[in-house]
């Protein structure tokens, strides 16, 4: 282990209970065994046009992306009153801001004079609210319409039918939800089911924001296949992932649409042979939490946790990243600043110079293959659990009673 692979705070923190923890690692430990890993009953064949075609990837944006609560950011990165962050979601333009009720909001960025886009992308406090560049209406962190510059030359305006449009915005477990289409039904607890408490327990919402760094990748679909299945890692990621994680050799759990992939540690293989009750599960679990559409949240005890959030970008060739590091305690030392600063860097340079590269080759290939499909194996589980969510979701299908 290099001095930049992430380190881990055993017992800190409680991701799940000891129980809990324990049955995975007996089902990790079975894996390491008998070379086995969790598996789909079949192989899934999915045909490449599935990826290719842009009247699919239109009918994914209008009928899910614009539909469901999407995962946006983490709460710690807007954690006070004022904070707020511009960006493009999806083809939209979003402002969130934490407004001084301490409720998170969500509106468009865009002025309702003539439709000038308000804040530049990026992130930013603000006491009082944001000011068009173009002729200077200004509106507050509420987004209600607070000044039109000499007024009684333009005509009167009414302030709320004015305001910024907003979007629906609930933040659960130190994560932010929001809905693209204004008025749409958004019950971010019946989204999450039983997943939520799972996500409770990583207490993100007590983590410390570090970094988010951003990052441009092909269609969502490819990107999003690396992110649930560890069948590459030993090719892939020699050495990066690899050093810590054993390939092809992990539990998968569904909670509706979305999925907890544990992967075995290396670490493990020394733990078996010690007394159970003796098992320590933070040294031994790679713990993923993958909410659908895109958010990965890894690291569940670790002093250092990485979350990434991978949406499209404005057409079907395009998806963005934002990858985010939180931390458990914020840095006291420029030591401490430092090592942080390796973890998020280590990180972000494994997805940039190795899954993303991978995957651009991926989407690089697609296209002289398109009457072609690509066979996703009984051990990517999650990869299949993911196509089959889109797949019921664009069918009108319930995706909270899979079996
Ligand atoms: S477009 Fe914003 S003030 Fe005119
Ligand atoms: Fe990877």
């Amino acid at each position: 282990m290099t001095d930049t692979v992430p380190q881990y705070l055993a017992g800190a923190h409680t991701a799940m209970s000891r129980e809990e923890a324990l049955a995975i690692l007996d089902r990790l430990a079975e894996h390491l065994r008998n070379g086995t890993t969790d598996m789909a009953p079949e192989q899934l064949q999915v045909p490449i046009s599935y990826y290719l075609d842009p009247e699919q990837w239109d009918r994914e944006i209008r009928e899910v992306f614009h539909r469901i609560p999407l995962p946006v950011c983490t709460s710690a990165e807007l954690a006070g009153v004022g904070d707020y962050k511009a960006l493009r979601v999806v083809g939209k333009e979003v402002i969130l801001v934490r407004g001084k009720d301490g409720r998170m909001r969500a509106m468009l960025n865009v002025c309702r004079h003539r439709a000038m886009k308000l804040l530049p992308e990026g992130c930013g406090s603000t006491r009082h609210g944001f000011v068009c560049g173009y002729h200077a209406w200004s509106y507050d962190t509420a987004g209600r319409l607070t000044g039109v510059p000499e007024e009684s030359t333009f005509g009167p305006v009414d302030r709320d039918d004015y305001s910024l449009v907003q979007l629906p915005c609930e933040e659960r477990a130190g994560i932010v939800f929001i809905g693209l289409t204004a008025g749409m039904e958004f019950d971010v607890d019946a989204w999450l089911g039983p997943v939520l408490p799972c996500l409770e327990a990583l207490e993100l919402d007590k983590c410390t924001h570090f970094t988010t760094k951003e990052l441009s990748g092909p269609n969502w679909k490819v990107t999003l296949d690396g992110y649930l299945e560890s069948y590459h890692f030993g090719a892939l990621h020699p050495g990066t992932v690899a050093l810590t994680n054993h390939s092809n050799r992990a539990t998968f759990d569904q909670f509706g649409p979305h999925v907890r992939n544990v992967f075995a540690l290396k670490s493990l293989n020394a733990m078996l042979d010690t007394p159970r009750d003796q098992w320590d599960p933070a040294a031994a679990m790679g713990l993923v939490y993958w909410i659908f559409p895109g958010m990965s949240i890894a690291g569940g005890w670790r002093e250092r946790t990485v979350i990434s959030t991978m949406l499209p970008g404005d057409s079907w060739g395009e998806s963005m990243t934002w990858q985010t590091t939180l931390l458990r305690t914020p840095p006291q030392t420029p030591e401490e600043y430092e090592e942080a600063a390796k973890t998020a860097e280590w990180f972000f340079a494994a997805f940039r110079d190795e899954d993303y590269t991978a995957q651009t080759d991926v989407q690089n290939g697609l296209a002289s293959i398109p009457d072609q499909h690509m066979i996703i194996g009984r051990n990517e589980i999650a990869v299949q659990h993911a196509h089959e969510t889109l797949r019921r979701l664009l069918a009108g299908e319930s995706v909270h009673d899979v079996p």
